[in-house]
């Protein structure tokens, strides 16, 4: 018995740390948790935005202050080689955070 209960608790924590890693995951890619989480918008915006972090909610700052933030996030994009958001998909975010900003 003593055997069996050292055994199986590892597991346990393993599966537990999992379903919440997962949950972490999938909220982030879905990103339920976003202002229209189904629409094309947010579906967007979700994937764009979530690449190096979990996507962050409009509501947590101000127009002004995102348009200070989407050109740091362009820095940080072009550090990791990756290209920044063309016109097209810096005004489809720019929209979306418009809509929904604090
Ligand atoms: C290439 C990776 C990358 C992508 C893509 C990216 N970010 Fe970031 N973001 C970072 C890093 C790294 C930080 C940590 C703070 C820093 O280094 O500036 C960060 C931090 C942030 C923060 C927190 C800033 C603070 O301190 O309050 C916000 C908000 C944010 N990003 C928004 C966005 C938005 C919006 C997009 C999509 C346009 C985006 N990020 C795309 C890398 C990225």
């Amino acid at each position: 018995m003593v055997l069996r209960d050292s055994t199986s608790r590892p597991c346990h924590v393993l599966r537990r740390y999992l379903a919440g890693a997962a949950l972490v995951i999938l909220a982030g890619c879905a990103g339920a948790y976003l202002p229209q989480p189904d629409s094309e918008d947010a579906h967007f915006f979700s994937l764009r935005c979530g690449v190096c972090h979990v996507p962050p909610h409009p509501k947590r700052h101000t127009m002004a202050e995102w348009h200070h933030l989407l050109e740091l996030m362009d820095v940080r994009m072009e550090e990791r080689g990756m290209a920044p958001p063309d016109d097209e998909a810096r005004q489809r975010i720019i929209d979306y955070l418009e809509r929904n900003a604090r």
